[in-house]
């Protein structure tokens, strides 16, 4: 038997609980991957009053503690609140003055200090547990606090053991705030502001920043990211920081979860299918699509599926522009997300002027994002950058072509379709232009329209590929062994 490795994930969202997008699937299906990996994983969240009840009701009380936080000597209230599934352990932060509202983000004002608290309450609600981890594993901005305070003010508490990793998974996102606020928050010592650690310039403090400093190992969810995000077009300012700290930055790709992304037992389905009646079945699951979101019922169709926050990392304005050219009298197109405002007003208007057709769902929905991974033919991922992408890899498990830039995670997982060799799982365009992603679309349509069975091929290629946690969970355990062998 190997050694066993116990290891506290600190995040600021987690499925079924709280989830905004790809953080908070991975939040839930990596330390269920461990579990399997001789790990035993405890899971730190806020305990956001977003969280549905049915959730909220099966939490059980831990304890509780006063801790003091800020410059001045205001002390808190720290609740913790423990929920048990599937050998994964669920500690919830519970302060209602800083968890009561948000979804769970709100705006850096009051982000900030609900960040610097949460940070600071799970490591001290470790030391409370007595469950002293070999590894911290934090990720993104709100949680990069965890390592700054880990060296400095816990550095002599039994929780300064642990070693710290922690996980980019979008570096736009850096919580910079001015310096006097970070030091009211935290009252962390003069030093770590300095322009090698927290300092950002003369202004502001960079939270991410500092917590890329203190950690002993960095990761970002693919390959490829790794290597751009050392670029300055990708490193958002930090590129030069990540160059230095190249060291201890590594690359492991995501995967999925393969229990709730399951066709052959997914109950959100008109009819579910695996890989041997998906060539009948998807039609019953595109019809009944068509049917559910009001579009014209035809098999014929080829049906592109968008599943995206709509934010300008998503390759967006590539779609808006190619959009009277993707509908030609044999495409549909359904979108699925909400953001930015100018996004679901083009997305709104597309519809309004192509009833019918062009389907734009401007919500959060997740039963009817597994229909739309299930009833589309193709799935549309073209993004300006994308650190790993889940979507392209839910779409494959589901039979669904993959039409993606070759940025991130996205180029390490699409294998480009190649029509000589016939081998590979989507179709791919490389630099960031219109005129590229129309092409990537129209030889999938091509493809589809003129070669069915080579089509019908990648479809079940796609569905065996391998987009499990397994291979990466594996990584992620022998990064822990080099942190504490
Ligand atoms: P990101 O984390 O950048 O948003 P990912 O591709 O890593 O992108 O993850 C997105 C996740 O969020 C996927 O599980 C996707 O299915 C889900 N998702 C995104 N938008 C919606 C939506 N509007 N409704 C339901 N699920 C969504
Ligand atoms: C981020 C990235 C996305 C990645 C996800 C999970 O939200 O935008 O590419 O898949 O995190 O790591």
């Amino acid at each position: 038997m190997s050694t066993r490795r116990s290891v506290a994930f600190i995040g600021s969202e987690c499925y079924p609980f709280v989830k905004t997008g790809g953080l908070g699937d991975v939040m839930y299906a990596l330390p269920r991957a461990l579990t399997k990996q001789n790990c035993d994983v405890k899971v730190i969240l806020p305990r956001y009053k977003s969280i549905p009840w049915k959730w909220q009701e099966k939490m059980v009380y831990r304890g509780e503690f006063r801790m003091d936080l800020c410059a001045d000597g205001r002390t808190f209230y720290v609740g913790i609140m423990e929920y048990v599934c599937d050998g994964v352990v669920y500690d919830f932060i519970d302060n209602e003055d800083f968890f009561g509202y948000g979804n769970p983000y709100t705006n850096l004002v009051d982000d900030i200090p609900r960040f610097c608290f949460f940070a600071k309450a799970a490591l001290a609600a470790l030391n409370y547990l007595d469950w002293i981890p070999d590894i911290i594993h934090c990720h993104d901005w709100q949680t990069a606090l965890v390592p700054v305070y880990l060296r400095t003010l816990f550095a002599h508490t039994p929780v300064g053991n642990a070693k710290t990793m922690l996980t980019i998974h979008n570096l736009r996102f850096q919580g910079i705030y001015n310096i006097p606020t970070i030091k009211y928050w935290t009252n962390l010592p003069d030093y770590v502001f300095n322009k090698d650690a927290l300092t950002q310039d003369w202004v502001n403090a960079n939270l991410l920043k500092g917590g890329l400093y203190y950690c002993d190992m960095i990761t970002t969810v693919s390959h490829t990211y790794a290597g751009e995000i050392q670029t300055p077009f990708f490193g958002e300012g930090l590129d030069a920081h990540l160059r230095y700290h190249s060291g201890k930055l590594r690359g492991i790709v995501n995967g999925i979860d393969c229990d709730l992304w399951n066709s052959a037992t997914d109950n959100k389905l008109a009819a579910p299918y695996d890989i041997g009646n998906v060539l009948t079945e998807k039609k019953e699951n595109k019809r009944a699509l068509q049917e559910q979101l009001g579009l014209v019922q035809d098999d014929h169709m080829f049906v592109i599926g968008l599943i995206s926050r709509l934010t300008d990392q998503k390759g967006l304005d590539l779609v808006n522009a190619i959009m009277p050219s993707i509908i030609d009298g044999n495409t549909q197109f359904v979108v699925l997300g909400t953001g930015d405002e100018r996004y679901e007003g083009a997305f709104r208007y597309y519809e309004d002027t192509n009833k019918g057709i062009v389907c734009s769902n401007i919500m959060y929905d997740e039963g009817r994002a597994h229909r739309i991974y299930a009833g589309a033919d193709a799935l549309l991922v073209p993004s300006l950058f994308e650190p790993c992408g889940l979507t392209q890899l839910i779409a494959m498990r589901y039979g669904t072509i993959p039409i993606v830039r070759e940025t991130g995670g996205l180029k390490d997982t699409v294998v480009p379709y190649n029509q000589y060799t016939n081998w590979g799982y989507g179709f791919t365009f490389d630099r960031y232009d219109s005129g590229l992603l129309l092409d990537a679309v129209n030889r999938a349509k091509t493809l589809y329209f003129t070669n069915r069975w080579r089509w019908d091929e990648m479809v079940q290629r796609d569905m065996d590929v391998d987009v499990s946690w397994e291979n990466s969970a594996e990584q992620y355990r022998g990064l822990y062994m080099e942190l504490k062998p």
